[in-house]
């Protein structure tokens, strides 16, 4: 019989130690593992971000290229048009009446006479490459309400590319009804007219105006821009009555605009 003591058990930690080390470890390895959980969530949310701001960067970069690209054949197409009318002033400067076509001021400011909300056709005399036709379309004016009246064949073409549904008519604008017969089914709500009347005769000029008013509707308004300082249709004896604009500054040279109405 042995007189040594029994056997202990072999050392190391306590069950209750180990089974709380375990926990601490299970611990552990639970917030590693919401850590790395975290980690990537932050990642996907750090792509997302890039990923927007390269979106955003790309959709700036593509849209100030558009602009630029629109800025630069916007001015491509006023120089081209300027070149037209040089041409066509230098061809017959009494006809063109003008160096260069209306500005954008000045065309907005024969528009602004028209009432876009009355129905009926708009007649245009004189529109040349177009830019108070562009104003009358800016104002509310549909398209296939517009009758253009123009001499220059050249301009004619050009008015039929730009303004496919306007109805363009190469012809007289000082033989108004004469020119317009068979494309006027109604009468007009307005005849806005960039003619040069001082290269003619007062006469001629009334003539004009009286025409016009026959393809009008009653207190329609005939519209005439000038540079001029006195009214370019003779108003003594005409009964019409008349207005006139302030100076348009931003045109070359200053214009204003006449809008005349019959009197009742
Ligand atoms: C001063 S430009 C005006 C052009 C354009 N509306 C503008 O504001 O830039 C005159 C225009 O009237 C046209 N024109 C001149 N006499 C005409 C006539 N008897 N009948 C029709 N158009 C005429 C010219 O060809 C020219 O296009």
């Amino acid at each position: 019989m042995s007189l040594t003591s029994p056997r202990r058990p072999p050392q190391g930690p306590s069950l209750a130690a180990r089974l709380g080390q375990s926990r601490v470890a299970l611990r552990i390895e639970d917030e590693m593992r919401v850590t790395a959980a975290d980690l990537v969530d932050s990642v996907a949310e750090a792509r997302l971000k890039v990923a927007t701001v390269r979106y955003k960067v790309q959709d700036e970069v593509r849209s100030t290229t558009q602009k630029l690209r629109s800025r630069v054949s916007e001015a491509r197409a006023k120089l081209v048009d300027e070149a037209r009318f040089i041409r066509s002033w230098i061809d017959n400067p009494s006809r063109t009446g003008s160096v260069t076509p209306s500005s954008p001021a000045l065309s907005r400011r024969m528009a602004s006479f028209v009432d876009p909300a009355l129905p009926g056709p708009v007649i245009e005399i004189g529109p040349g490459t177009g830019p108070v036709t562009e104003a009358l379309i800016a104002r509310g004016i549909s398209e296939d309400r517009l009758i253009l009246v123009e001499y220059s064949p050249e301009f004619c073409e050009l008015l039929r590319r730009r303004f496919p549904r306007a109805t363009v008519v190469e012809g007289d604008a000082y033989a108004l009804s004469t020119t317009l017969s068979g494309h006027l089914n109604e009468k007009a709500i307005a005849v806005v007219s960039s003619l040069p009347l001082f290269n003619q005769p007062p006469a001629m000029r009334s003539a004009l105006a009286r025409d016009a008013f026959t393809l009008l509707t009653e207190g329609a308004p005939f519209i005439q821009f000038t540079y001029s300082v006195i009214s370019p249709v003779p108003r003594k004896g005409s009964g019409l009555k008349s207005f006139v604009s302030d100076w348009v500054l931003r045109n070359i040279p200053p214009a204003r605009v006449w809008v005349y109405r019959q009197t009742v």
